[in-house]
């Protein structure tokens, strides 16, 4: 099922999705990293990180529905969808309460509240992950109608199922 918010061809959603699911992960990872050394620069980057993270999550947020609202009701893509949205929306509050709980700290520490509330975004930041990998590789939302091995370049106009301009002739992109 073909993406609704493509730019130069390809769906915004996975493009945009690396920064929300990169920085809230890595503010885990900087948690740690204080937790284990003590250095409060670590705390700074994670409080940051997180800033990033929400701002990059809502943002990504936008394709994400504008794709969802284009799969047809009553599919298991559409109930995957909706879970998999809807827990991504909890994966950003959670991350927000965390960034609420340090942010009056000296350093933006940390307490051990915001520490655990971090971690369950991380861990439902993975289930849900793991649902956005079932709608693309399994069930195929985002992917271009008749996607084929030997499809022509996403810039060049023509549908994926047209591969006659592209075997046999010198156009390899
Ligand atoms: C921070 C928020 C979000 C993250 C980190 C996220 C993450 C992901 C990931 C990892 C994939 C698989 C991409 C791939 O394998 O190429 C995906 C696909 C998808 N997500 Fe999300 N997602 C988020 C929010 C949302 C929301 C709010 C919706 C709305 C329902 C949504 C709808 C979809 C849909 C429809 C797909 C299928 C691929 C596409 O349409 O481009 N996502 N998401």
């Amino acid at each position: 099922m073909e993406s609704r918010a493509k730019a130069l061809g390809h769906p915004l959603h996975p493009i945009l999705i690396v920064f929300p699911l990169g920085l809230l992960a890595a503010s885990v990872l900087f948690d740690g990293a204080y937790l284990v050394s003590d250095t409060r620069e670590f705390t700074i980057v994670s409080f940051w990180a997180i800033v990033g993270g929400l701002l990059g999550g809502i943002v990504a947020a936008v394709p994400g529905w504008i794709d969802w609202f284009a799969i047809p009701a009553g599919t298991r893509a559409r109930r995957v969808g909706l879970v998999h949205g809807l827990g991504n929306v909890g994966v950003l509050l959670l991350f927000a309460l965390s960034w609420l709980l340090r942010r009056n700290e000296p350093g933006y520490v940390p307490d051990t509240l915001a520490l655990l509330v971090s971690g369950a975004g991380f861990l439902l930041a993975g289930l849900t992950g793991w649902l956005g990998g079932e709608l693309v590789d399994r069930l195929g939302v985002g992917v271009d109608e008749h996607a084929n091995l030997n499809a022509p370049n996403s810039l060049s106009g023509r549908p994926a199922s047209d591969t006659q301009s592209v075997v046999g002739s010198v156009r390899k992109w």
